[in-house]
């Protein structure tokens, strides 16, 4: 993205239905003594800081590009424990025990090479865990790309696209055995979210989804593009009150 568009506050507003995929990804893990730690995408390092603990690592590096996240980050660093920033696209200091990755590499093109790479950073026997949204299909995400190609947004971006690099669930299990990983994981699992309204969602995708516009558009405009993008989701869901907000998401784990 060409600007820092991560607001720590925004993303947190979500932080408890964020927690369940976290879980599940952790829930992986095969046991592993005092192992060295990765976490690519940490953000504000609440979540690298519970990683760290549980795990008993003897070092975690929390990655992230966005220095509104760290700056959080900073906070629990320490016995063991650091953050530093940089591009989960381009990082290869190595080896680790565990790569972890939770809810960022959709944010990085070409994930057969992604994959490749972070496979080169692991030690022997060394796991794998990522974990990816793949909700791109939902109105919540399809009516942002056409919001997109109105105008005067379409404009004001030179007609920018978002095109997901996440793959389908069985492509990345592919992938794990083509670079020779003798043991995997990838499931498909949808996440029940049961919110308040429809404007909850447009707060939900404000934190995560809408940051690429936001990073795209002129300040003045951004506003009117989450109205925009308000109108169509209540006029395509009906506004129910509670609104139910099925959040699919794949998660990958392999040991070599
Ligand atoms: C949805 S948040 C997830 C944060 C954290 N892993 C969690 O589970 O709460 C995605 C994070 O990925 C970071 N990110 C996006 N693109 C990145 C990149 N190319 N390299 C490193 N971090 C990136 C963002 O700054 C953001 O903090």
């Amino acid at each position: 993205m060409s600007q820092d568009r991560w607001n720590p506050s925004q993303y947190e507003r979500f932080r408890a239905e964020r927690r369940a995929p976290f879980d599940d990804l952790v829930a992986l893990l095969r046991s592993c003594p005092a192992p060295r730690v990765v976490d690519l995408g940490c953000g504000t390092g609440d979540l690298t800081a519970e990683l760290h603990e549980k795990l008993g690592a003897r070092e975690t590096l929390g990655i992230d590009s966005s220095a509104r996240m760290l700056e959080k980050a900073h906070g629990h660093a320490g016995h063991g424990l650091s953050f530093e920033q940089g591009d989960l696209g381009t990082f290869a200091a190595g080896p680790w025990d565990i790569v972890f990755s939770n809810a960022a590499i959709q944010w990085v093109e070409d994930h057969p090479a992604l994959l490749g790479r972070l496979t080169g950073l692991l030690a022997p026997g060394g796991q794998l865990a990522v974990q990816t949204p793949a909700n791109f299909d939902h109105l919540s995400h399809a009516l942002a790309d056409a919001v997109a190609a109105e105008q005067p947004f379409a404009h004001a971006m030179s007609g920018f696209r978002r095109e997901p690099p996440v793959l389908a669930p069985e492509r990345y299990a592919e992938l794990l055995f083509g670079l020779g990983f003798r043991e995997q994981h990838v499931r498909l699992q949808v996440y029940p979210h049961v919110l308040e309204s429809a404007d909850a969602i447009v707060e939900w995708v404000k934190g995560t989804l809408l940051t690429a516009y936001e990073a795209r558009l002129p300040a003045a405009l951004f506003p009117a593009f989450v109205d925009r993008y308000r109108d169509r989701l209540r006029e395509a869901l009906g506004d129910p009150r509670p609104c139910f907000y099925p959040f699919k998401r794949i998660l990958i784990w392999a040991r070599r």
